[in-house]
């Protein structure tokens, strides 16, 4: 069993208009609904390969249904800690260009005993789990220590914590030394204060972060693939792809991935490549922060994945 930690559930909502006039009233042509939150991507994605898998998320009664319903249809487990204020909502607004506008919620604010509901649900988690994920932004009231302090406990009880998060969350969580950490190429300049102009300079940061005591970071760059480190070495892998339709949540499907390649054991060549045919995929469709096995299957030969160095630079 994978346990996902997407502690802010969203409800995205995609509104499509002719034309955005700010400051006038603007009429929808379509509108659509979507559970969505950076956990339930990587949550869903994981079932989809074929995972037992749990998400843990905040809940209010007039979404549970939908979320529920969707998840159990994606063959996922869904522990929600419900609360009264409305969980996040994030709006896109797509002009008839395709030009997207978009409107992120901040997301309820949590009193001390909704924190402390919705952490011992993740805890309890923990013995039944091989590997803990915790993934997106962290509901306000709680302490940016938190994904630290939930790493230190996954580790104490012997199992493996993976982290995607941003800003001060990921600070303090690389300092809780996570078994993976996934920056992206903005995250990477937030987290070590310089600029990453191209793979050599991924390389060097990935390095460095295990040098810093992450077992296997892992640093995405796009379109350019993705550089991952272990004791086997530094390795990169990219996937060229004939048509891209939507890349956003393509670093929640690379986690994904990456998480059903390490439950199975696969060295990280493999656990590497496995990754990447996911983030491909993603981008390949529509969908925001799912995949298709098939999809997936079609594309893990088309990886390409070198060794590029060791872990540790020699002198
Ligand atoms: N245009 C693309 N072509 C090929 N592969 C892609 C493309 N975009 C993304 N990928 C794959 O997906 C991985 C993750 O993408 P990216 O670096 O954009 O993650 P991210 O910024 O964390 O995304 P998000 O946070 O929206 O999930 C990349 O390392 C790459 O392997
Ligand atoms: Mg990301």
């Amino acid at each position: 069993m994978i346990t996902v930690g997407g502690f802010n559930t969203a409800i995205d909502r995609l509104i499509r208009i002719d034309t955005l006039r700010c400051g006038e009233v603007n009429r929808a042509i379509d509108e659509q609904v979507y559970p969505g939150g950076k956990g339930l991507h990587v949550a869903q994605t994981i079932a989809a390969l074929g995972e037992r898998v749990q998400l843990v998320g905040l809940i209010d009664a007039a979404h549970r249904n939908l979320i529920t319903q969707h998840l159990s249809r994606r063959g996922t487990l869904f522990h929600g800690v419900e609360i009264p204020a409305s969980i996040r909502t994030c709006m896109a607004l797509q002009d008839a260009s395709g030009q997207i506008t978009e409107v992120l919620g901040q997301g309820p604010q949590l009193n001390k005993a909704q924190r402390e509901a919705l952490l011992l649900t993740f805890r309890r988690c923990i013995d039944e789990s091989d590997l803990m994920i915790l993934s997106g932004s962290l509901p306000r009231g709680l302490a940016e220590s938190t994904y630290a302090e939930l790493t230190a406990q996954v580790r104490d009880a012997g199992k493996r914590c993976m982290v995607d998060a941003s800003g001060q969350a990921m600070r303090h969580a690389l300092q809780a030394q996570p078994f993976l950490i996934k920056p992206n190429r903005d995250e990477i300049v937030e987290l070590l204060g310089r600029p990453i102009d191209g793979l050599e300079a991924a390389t060097d940061a990935a390095r460095e972060l295990f040098s810093q005591g992450v077992a296997m970071p892992v640093v995405t760059m796009g379109a350019m693939g993705a550089i991952a480190v272990d004791e086997s070495g530094v390795w990169h892998a990219s996937i060229e792809l004939a048509q891209i339709r939507n890349t956003v949540g393509s670093g929640d499907c690379l986690l994904a991935g990456m998480a059903v390649g390490t439950v199975r054991g696969m060295p990280l060549e493999q656990t590497l490549r496995l990754g990447v045919a996911c983030g491909a995929a993603n981008a390949a469709a529509e969908e925001t922060g799912f995949v298709e096995r098939r999809m997936v299957e079609t594309l893990l030969p088309q990886v390409h994945v070198h060794r590029l160095a060791d872990a540790v630079k020699r002198r």
